[in-house]
């Protein structure tokens, strides 16, 4: 029986969003309903409402959420109702050339659910990132959900679904940061301040946070940071080279998503070391690099995709190291609000203080 729920919608471009009651069907083949419990307010989010992703409105949005599957479709044997998973929104094919070379963060051929969730009138909703979990329940396929420990706390889960996975994989996956490692890490909002966190679980022994704003140099710190740089008023690539003995960090991530930053890493780093690029940037901006400059230096100029992460393989993980104490996820969570609460969320989003607002249920 199809159900009916509460839910966050975007109805159209730069439209206030609002609370509606849509229309969950049974799951089918593949899929699994799954019962909300908690959704963090990221700044995709507010692009799908901006319509800045594409037109294809109304958008249900939310997507980096926990929850516990309520019921499963035909053949869905790898998660069962009462499980307590995180969302993700690369569910991989198992059967691409990236896939059956060992590489699923790198698969082209990702899924969602095949049937549309409705409003009350039938009209097809679109779910941001293919999740849609400012709703009390969403409709998902079922290698979007990843079972973890069910003693942690849902709002702590679910921000490992996007951002907060997205920086921790950007060191530790695609920037592979070792033990006594230097990072720099350039732009410290939630996913640069994710990045300190994993580059000290990493065991990196420098990690030197760069930012425009105090504030925000103040979280890096409680996450991790060793050395901080406001590059409002200090050149941050001299910077970073002094803090280094002159050679640069072995690895610097780029958390912000410009042209300029970008170059600071590029210059920032060892000769030997890499540049991680999990900041976005948008379409029109360009890079311009002496091309001799990239010659005279070794190391390896990355992107970092959803933090190069595998949700069966890391989030588990990083459940269990927060649970144990090793890494501490709730200090991303800045505030729990209400569904009715998104469009003040998205207002915050900017100011100094907030890292995640997120929506319980
Ligand atoms: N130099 C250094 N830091 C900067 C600069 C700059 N020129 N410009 C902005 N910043 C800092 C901001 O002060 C802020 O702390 O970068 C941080 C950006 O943080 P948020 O806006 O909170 O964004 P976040 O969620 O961390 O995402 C960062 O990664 O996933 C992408 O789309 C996301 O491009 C964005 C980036
Ligand atoms: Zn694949
Ligand atoms: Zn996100």
């Amino acid at each position: 029986m199809a159900q009916q729920v509460q839910a966050v919608i975007a109805p159209g471009r730069n439209e206030p969003v609002r609370v509606e009651t849509i229309v969950i069907p049974d799951p089918g083949p593949g899929e699994a309903v799954v019962k909300i419990q908690a959704c963090g307010v990221c700044h995709t989010d507010l692009h799908y409402k901006q319509g800045g992703i594409n037109d294809e409105f109304p958008f249900l949005l939310g997507h980096e959420a926990a929850g516990v599957v309520e019921s499963v479709g035909e053949g869905v044997t790898d998660v069962a109702p009462g499980d307590f998973v995180i969302l993700n929104w690369r569910a991989v094919c198992g059967q691409c050339r990236a896939c059956l070379r060992g590489r699923p963060w790198y698969c082209f051929n990702t899924h969602n659910a095949k049937q549309k969730m409705t409003l009350l009138d039938g009209t097809e909703l679109s779910p941001a990132l293919g999740i849609g979990a400012f709703a009390e329940k969403t409709l998902v396929a079922s290698g979007q959900c990843t079972k973890v420990d069910p003693e942690v706390a849902p709002e702590v889960a679910g921000l490992l679904g996007c951002g907060v996975m997205a920086g921790i994989g950007a060191a530790i996956n695609t920037g592979q940061v070792g033990r006594g490692d230097s990072v720099a890490v350039i732009g410290c909002g939630g996913v640069g301040d994710a990045a300190v966190a994993g580059a000290r679980l990493a065991g990196a022994a420098k990690i030197i946070a760069v930012d425009i704003d105090d504030r925000k140099l103040e979280t890096a710190k409680k996450m991790g940071a060793t050395h901080t740089v406001n590059s409002r008023t200090t050149d941050p690539v001299e910077a970073i080279r002094a803090l280094t003995d002159g050679h640069g960090a072995d690895v610097v991530i780029e958390a912000v998503g410009r042209p300029e930053t970008y170059e600071q890493a590029f210059y920032a780093r060892d000769l030997a070391g890499t540049v991680v690029l999990v900041g976005v940037p948008t379409p029109d901006m360009k890079l311009e690099l002496p091309l001799l400059d990239v010659f005279g230096r070794g190391g390896s100029l990355k992107s970092s995709w959803y933090g190069d992460c595998l949700p069966s393989r890391d989030f588990p993980m990083l459940v269990d190291l927060h649970q144990q104490g090793r890494i501490d996820l709730a200090a991303f969570v800045t505030e729990t609000i209400g569904l009715g609460d998104i469009e003040q969320a998205f207002a915050r989003m900017h100011d100094g203080d907030v890292l995640r607002s997120v929506v319980v249920f």
